[in-house]
């Protein structure tokens, strides 16, 4: 099944520097699949108009096909469809966020986050306190980038929080939080309860009714969609009583000289025109990944991990950082004192494409102790030959590297 999917990803059959790509770097943004490249091109080719405003026909087809997306977004998330606001993506959804919740700050609250999280989960709410005086507290993590689930719930009644945001999946390790447990923790206090999904949309597909978190933010380029799009899902009162973030056409009401009114959210959190071919590509990735069986791809890309794992194990001064076992597919690696920036460069040179660096998780290098890893983050469409291609290059790089 999996050699047939892999033939929906044009790039896959790419030479990349005449090589074959090994495309290891998911975590930063997925490839795409035909169907998405198809409804972006035909959008330009055949439909392209503005949405909400026009009485003419493409107009009105394109407003239809744009609207449906959020149906399916809402199906897939099981919520309901005003509850998703469109973004331009999860930094841009958690900055709508923490601006409208700085509100509800003031300097004796808490909010809770974790030394994992991405900077787009830490530098929106380090805003909000500078700008209330509330404290920033952070959950347990061991010296190996894993979160201390039962030190987590005690810091969380300790502090009470007002709002905790938590990344669902660590880009940085892979690693996946139980924030079901967290929320369902947090709840005697009223906290306010944030999930950065933007690791866990496309792999673990949460149903988030069950999750019963308050928010939760994604992009859609991680999860097989065009960039410049993503979204933010509220509890509809909470969402609600936000206060706008920006304004300005389609987010009205009535506007004149002597005030302005404000539609309800979603659309309230929506002004100007939309990325309305990016959502559309969304909804094509949408439908090609909810016509795949969820557990079958997460089961395919859990073995495929511990593949890799086994096969990286294997080699002496490979050091692997992180929760191994509840992980989303990424293998976050150092090699003894070399340099992450090194290996990556030269397993480019064999079509190997794997991030190094701090992953904007420079928080969480700082506590682990080092500067960077070399991550490789996979999806469904990667195989085993992928894997056996990497550690063959890794080998030659490390003979060269201690050359
Ligand atoms: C966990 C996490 N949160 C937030 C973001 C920010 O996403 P974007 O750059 O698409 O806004 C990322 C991107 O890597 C991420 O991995």
């Amino acid at each position: 099944m999996i050699e047939q999917l892999r033939k929906d990803f044009p790039l896959l059959q790419n030479l990349v520097d005449e090589q074959p790509l090994c495309y290891f770097d998911s975590a930063a943004t997925t490839q795409k699949p035909q169907v998405v490249i198809d409804a972006v091109n035909q959008f330009y080719h055949q439909e392209n108009a503005n949405v909400h405003r026009g009485a003419h026909t493409l107009s009105a087809q394109a407003t239809t096909k744009y609207e449906a997306v959020r149906d399916k977004l809402a199906q897939y998330l099981n919520v309901q469809r005003n509850e998703v606001v469109w973004t331009k993506g999860a930094t841009d959804s958690l900055n709508l966020l923490a601006y409208g919740l700085t509100n509800i700050l003031g300097q004796d609250d808490v909010i809770v986050l974790s030394p994992l999280e991405h900077h787009a989960n830490i530098v929106p709410w380090q805003q909000a306190a500078e700008k209330t005086g509330a404290k920033i507290a952070l959950l347990p993590v061991s010296k190996e980038g894993v979160l201390d689930q039962s030190a987590a719930i005690e810091l969380i009644r300790d502090t009470k929080p007002k709002i905790i945001s938590l990344c669902h999946a660590s880009n940085a390790l892979g690693n996946i939080h139980d924030v079901k447990q967290l929320i369902e923790a947090s709840k005697p206090y009223g906290t306010i309860t944030v999930v950065d999904g933007a690791q866990s949309f496309m792999h673990l597909r949460p149903d988030l009714k069950a999750l019963d978190c308050d928010f939760f933010v994604f992009s859609a380029h991680k999860a097989l969609g065009p960039t410049g799009v993503g979204g933010l899902y509220g509890r509809y009162d909470l969402l609600n009583n936000l206060p706008v973030y920006q304004t300005g056409g389609e987010m009205i009401d009535t506007v004149s000289f002597t005030g302005t009114t404000f539609r309800n959210a979603p659309e309230k959190f929506e002004p100007g025109t939309p990325n309305i071919c990016g959502v559309i590509g969304f909804g094509a990735a949408l439908d090609y990944l909810t016509s795949l069986n969820k557990n079958e791809l997460l089961a395919y890309e859990q073995s495929l991990h511990q593949y890799l794992l086994t096969r990286l194990r294997q080699i002496d001064g490979i050091k692997i950082w992180g929760d191994n076992k509840n992980n989303i597919g990424v293998v976050s690696f150092t090699y003894k004192n070399e340099h992450h920036f090194d290996i990556a460069t030269l397993l480019n040179s064999y079509g190997i494409a794997v991030r190094s660096g701090h992953h904007c998780t420079q928080p969480l290098m700082a506590h682990l102790n080092i500067t960077g890893t070399v991550r490789v983050s996979l999806a469904f469409y990667n195989n085993q030959q992928d894997i056996d291609s990497f550690i063959a290059a890794l080998m030659e790089t490390i003979e060269m590297l201690e050359e």
